[in-house]
Order: structure tokens, then C-alpha cells, then sequence
């Protein structure tokens, strides 16, 4: 286990290493979950090295008080890092290494993708993403990438961003990690109080049934049908529910079977904001 905090370490880290050798990289804000961990496990099998990142990025924070409340746990981290794997690489910079004092975003055309869900709803986040993502597959050079379809928006501009900065690295996409009620793994989940994290197995639950009524239902009627859901449920408030397709993330009233569909929902419980969604 290595813990690199500076890019000149880094440097020469990645100096040393045989050529030849494949390199994973799994980007995180820290406050590590088994979501996470299921990155790494699958990043340390397909690689000869991997490299673990540790850094909330300011830049994609649309909400200063979800940026103060982001959790810092960096040595529960580290020691759940050693569970995985005794040879990982964390790379834990401040956001002085990596904005040398102009902590800014640059402009993406992500062709649309950056506009929907996420998007709308969260000024200037996939331009924070872009910037960070961009400047870690630049530092790393790594063979592949690892994101997790938790965030599938995420992924998509992800794959749009090596797409068209033409970086030399595959972009893995992994299954979400749930709970056992169901709840999608997040490191937002420790705000919630037990009773709200209890009940917010709900929005998943209503994915899956989302999901089954597609088969035989409109798109139409099962938005109808799962706002009136969430409306029926004080504690939890939908921001937003979307059946896209998967390659633009656009609307679509109608599903055919040649296309791969998603729904996405964002939702409040409390004040904490949760994602998720399913495949349909
Ligand atoms: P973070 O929220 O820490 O997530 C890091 C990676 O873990 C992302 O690719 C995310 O999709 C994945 N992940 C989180 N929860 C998951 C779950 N339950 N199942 C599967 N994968 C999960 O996403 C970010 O950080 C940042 O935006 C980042 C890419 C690091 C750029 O700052």
C-alpha cells in the first residue's frame, strides 16, 4: 500500500513502473463504501497495478453546504483499502496540488448528455466532473478506468469526454451495489436517520416495479403512475423521474426492443438528495 498525496510523488511512482504493466484507476471522493470497494475488487483483477483516488473535487459541488458536509474519513478508508488489496496505490492530493490556487472548471460539450436529469438539476456539476476526471486520467495514464453505474449519467459523459479528448484508456462501467433493503450504496446514506434510510428502500422498490409495468404499460402512464407513488410518501420527495434512452439520455415516449432504456429517478429524503436507477 502506497499513500501519495503530491503529483511530483506520483510522477515518479508511475516512473518506476515497468511499461508493459497494465494500470487500473478508480476515481473517488473517499468516504469509502462496498460500491466502491466492488470498483477496486474489479479493477486489482484486470490490472497489474491499481490506482485508488481520494479527493472531493470542489469544482462539482453545485451545493456549498453538500460540499461542508461531505464526509472526510480518509484513515477508515485507508484501512478498508487494505482489506481489498496490500498493493494499492491511493493518490490523496488537496485541491492546492491539483488547482495550483484556481480551483475552476473547464467548459465540456458533452453533446447534450451534460444538459438532462443531473444536469438540469445541478448547475456546472458535469463540468466539475469533466475537470477532475480529465486531469486524473492525464496524471495516471492508466490502461482502464472504473465508474460505477450508480452514477450512469456520470459514466456516459465519461465515455464522451475520452471520446473526444481521444485519451488512451477504457472506461469500465461496473453494476450498481445495493443494501439489503435494496437502497443503492452511497456515501450520502450515513446522513440519513435510521427511519428515513429505512423508507428509502422505497425509491428502488419503485424502479423495480417501474421496470415490470414497462412490459405492458406506457412510458407515460408509468411516470404518471411513480410520481403518484412518491407523492403518497410524505418523507420522500422526487425531484425528478426520466426514461431515457441509454447512449443520448433523452425522453422517449415510447421503449422498442432494438434500444437499451433506463429510469432515473432523484429523490429527497430529508435534506439528503439520492439517485439511482434501473435498467429496463
Ligand atoms: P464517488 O461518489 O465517490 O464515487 C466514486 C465511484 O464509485 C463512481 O464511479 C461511482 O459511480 C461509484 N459508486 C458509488 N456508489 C456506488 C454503488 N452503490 N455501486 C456501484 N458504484 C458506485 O462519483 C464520484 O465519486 C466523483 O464524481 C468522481 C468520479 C470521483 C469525480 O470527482
Amino acid at each position: 500500500m502506497q499513500l501519495i498525496n503530491t503529483i511530483k510523488e506520483l510522477n515518479s511512482l508511475l516512473e518506476s513502473l515497468d511499461k508493459s504493466k497494465t494500470i487500473g484507476l478508480v476515481p473517488t471522493m473517499g468516504a469509502l463504501h462496498l460500491g466502491h470497494l466492488s470498483l477496486i475488487e474489479q479493477a486489482v483483477k484486470e490490472n497489474d497495478f491499481t490506482i485508488v483516488s481520494i479527493f472531493v473535487n470542489p469544482t462539482q459541488f453545485d451545493n456549498k453546504e453538500d460540499l461542508a458536509k461531505y464526509p472526510n474519513t480518509l484513515n477508515e478508508d485507508i484501512s478498508l483499502l487494505k482489506s481489498v488489496s496490500d498493493n494499492l496505490i491511493i493518490f490523496a492530493p488537496n485541491a492546492n496540488e491539483i488547482y495550483s490556487g484556481n480551483i475552476s472548471s473547464q467548459s465540456y460539450d458533452f453533446e447534450g448528455l451534460e444538459n438532462v436529469m443531473e444536469g438540469e438539476f445541478r448547475e456546472g456539476h458535469f463540468n466539475g466532473v469533466g475537470t477532475i476526471v480529465e486531469k486524473l486520467l492525464t496524471l495516471t495514464n492508466p490502461t482502464r478506468a472504473y465508474f460505477g453505474e450508480k452514477d450512469f449519467q456520470q459514466l456516459q459523459i465519461i465515455r464522451k469526454l475520452v471520446e473526444i479528448k481521444n485519451l488512451p484508456v477504457t472506461i469500465i462501467g461496473c453494476p450498481i451495489v445495493r443494501e439489503p433493503s435494496g437502497l443503492a450504496m452511497s456515501s450520502r446514506n450515513e446522513r440519513l436517520s435510521e427511519s428515513l434510510r429505512k423508507e428509502a428502500a422505497f425509491i428502488y422498490k419503485t424502479l423495480k416495479s417501474a421496470k415490470e409495468k414497462i412490459g405492458t404499460k406506457s412510458v407515460g402512464y408509468v411516470i404518471h403512475w411513480a410520481k403518484e407513488e412518491f407523492s403518497k410518501h410524505p418523507s420522500l420527495d422526487l425531484e425528478y423521474i426520466k426514461i431515457v434512452d441509454e447512449a443520448k439520455l433523452q425522453a422517449v415516449d415510447t421503449i422498442d426492443k432494438s434500444t437499451k432504456y433506463r429510469a432515473f429517478v432523484a429523490v429527497y429524503a430529508g435534506d439528503v438528495r439520492l439517485i439511482d436507477n434501473i435498467a429496463l
